[in-house]
């Protein structure tokens, strides 16, 4: 995607933008989308000083602080974009929408990858705060003001802080949903599941040895909930 394409992205999202040129000369949004290119590859290809120069010079001009490591997909519309600050390790897949006043932060707690990991066209409303090494699924909505601490699965609204999980599916979340007897997770499978999976990891190296029986139960369950 390039930066034209960054420009009409913007436009068709946002109602206020009458023009192109309006987009490209006036939006923080876009102007940082230029620059964070260009601090990325710089950082990709080992000029760390340089890149973290580009990358300040870009916070000065639109307040918008991405740091050059951060992964960022297409068709990322920053609307407004003041107070935003994105971490080194954070990832924001296709097609997302972040508000001003945004924190994609770590809690100080992690190394390495420390930062959050945002699937494709998510919604994060202004003022939220993701923290952490965190997950957050495909097309889900996070309300704005809200802190989120953990994964968000696929498909949901989270709000509140820290941030639960208000719709799924678009529909009301109510506390009897928890005591469904019906959809218990089938722990057995799950299990056998596990254990498969960490045959296949050791044997050829496919998959991962981390995921857990609960986490396979989970796995199953968000199927389950897509299939209806
Ligand atoms: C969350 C949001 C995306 C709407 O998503 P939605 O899936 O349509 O959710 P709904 O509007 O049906 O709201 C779901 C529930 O969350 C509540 N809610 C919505 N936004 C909330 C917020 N920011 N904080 C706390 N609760 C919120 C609603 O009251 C509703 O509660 P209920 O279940 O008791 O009725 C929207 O409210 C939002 O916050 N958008 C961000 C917009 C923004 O940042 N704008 C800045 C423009 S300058």
């Amino acid at each position: 995607m390039g930066l034209m394409d960054d420009a009409r992205n913007i436009q068709r999202k946002d109602p206020a933008a009458r023009t192109l040129a309006e987009v490209m000369l006036l939006y923080p949004g876009f102007k940082i989308l230029v620059n964070h290119r260009l601090a990325n590859w710089l950082y990709r290809h080992g000029r760390r000083f340089l890149a973290r120069w580009v990358s300040e010079r870009g916070k000065r001009r639109t307040g918008i602080e991405i740091h050059p490591g951060a992964k960022i997909g297409p068709g990322l519309f920053i609307d407004h974009g003041s107070g935003i600050v994105i971490g080194e390790t954070a990832e924001i897949g296709e097609n997302c929408t972040i508000y001003h006043q945004v924190t994609l932060g770590g809690t100080g707690k992690d190394t390495g990858k420390r930062h959050p990991t945002i699937g494709n066209n998510v919604l994060i409303g202004a003022g939220s705060k993701l923290l952490g090494p965190i997950t957050v699924g495909d097309n889900t909505r996070i309300a704005a003001g809200s802190v989120v601490l953990r994964d968000l699965p696929e498909n949901v609204t989270a709000a509140g802080v820290p941030a639960v999980v208000v719709r799924r599916n678009g529909a009301r979340v109510r506390p009897s949903d928890d005591l469904n007897q019906l959809d218990i997770p089938d722990l057995l499978s799950a299990k056998l599941t596990s254990i498969e999976r960490r045959l296949s990891a050791l044997e050829f190296g496919e998959g991962s040895l981390a995921e857990t029986p609960g986490e396979i139960a989970g796995q199953q369950a968000a199927e389950e909930e897509n299939r209806r």
